[in-house]
């Protein structure tokens, strides 16, 4: 998957898989961004050793991975986790940070369709999303993508900075969140510019 994407605003930006190379590039991307927007990431991501395994996942088949360029610079980047043992097999986990600078400007929607695709193709059916209350622009693309609030599971993980949260768990079948999708790039200005 190697494209290149139209924001709302007419910038454009290359979507592409992340390779090995892109270690540093990755390391850049994440040690840029504030400590508010890397409070909910999983592992710390700015230790290189956090990214390279990462890379390793990705290359083990167990994570697909993509990321929006602006030139060499990495400005956001996207993961479909497959879960890989029989009982969720059909399942997919979506995980998407996009730069301070690039946000609201279309490039998380932008990104979550091309992993949607890549969801399809790797026959999974329900894609799921995980976030902390506080997440409110998570919970709000994620909303407006078809995903729906399935559970909450009341002060139950520890952000980065050790302050206990509700996890929401938002879930969507597949097909659902194409129409959805579709319906949202129909209804947009930003669909003639794309
Ligand atoms: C969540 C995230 C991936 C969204 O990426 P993005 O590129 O800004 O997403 P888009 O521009 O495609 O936004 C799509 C829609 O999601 C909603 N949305 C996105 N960010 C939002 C925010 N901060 N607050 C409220 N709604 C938001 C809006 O409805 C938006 O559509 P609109 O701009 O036409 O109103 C991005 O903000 C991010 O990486 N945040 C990192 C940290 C985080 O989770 N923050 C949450 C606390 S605000």
């Amino acid at each position: 998957m190697d494209k290149t994407v139209s924001l709302k605003d007419g910038t454009e930006l290359r979507i592409r898989f992340v390779t090995r190379d892109d270690l540093d590039r990755l390391l850049a991307f994440f040690r840029a961004l504030p400590e508010e927007d890397r409070q909910y990431l999983r592992g710390d991501s700015t230790k290189r050793e956090v990214v390279e395994r990462r890379i390793q996942d990705m290359e083990a088949g167990r994570v697909i991975r993509l990321a929006a360029l602006d030139g060499d610079q990495i400005v956001a980047e996207g993961a479909l986790e497959l879960a890989g043992h029989e009982w969720t097999a059909h399942v997919g986990e979506l995980r998407l940070i996009v730069a301070r600078a690039y946000q609201r400007r279309g490039l998380g929607t932008l990104m979550a369709r091309e992993l949607y695709d890549q969801a399809a193709k790797h026959k999974v059916e329900q894609i799921v999303t995980a976030m902390m209350r506080p997440q409110v622009g998570a919970r709000n693309i994620a909303l407006k993508l078809g995903f729906r609030e399935e559970i909450i599971v009341p002060q139950h993980v520890k952000d980065r900075a050790g302050r206990i949260q509700d996890l929401i768990l938002m879930r969507c079948d597949l097909e659902a969140l194409w129409r959805e999708i579709e319906t949202a790039f129909t209804l947009s200005d930003w669909q003639r510019t794309r």
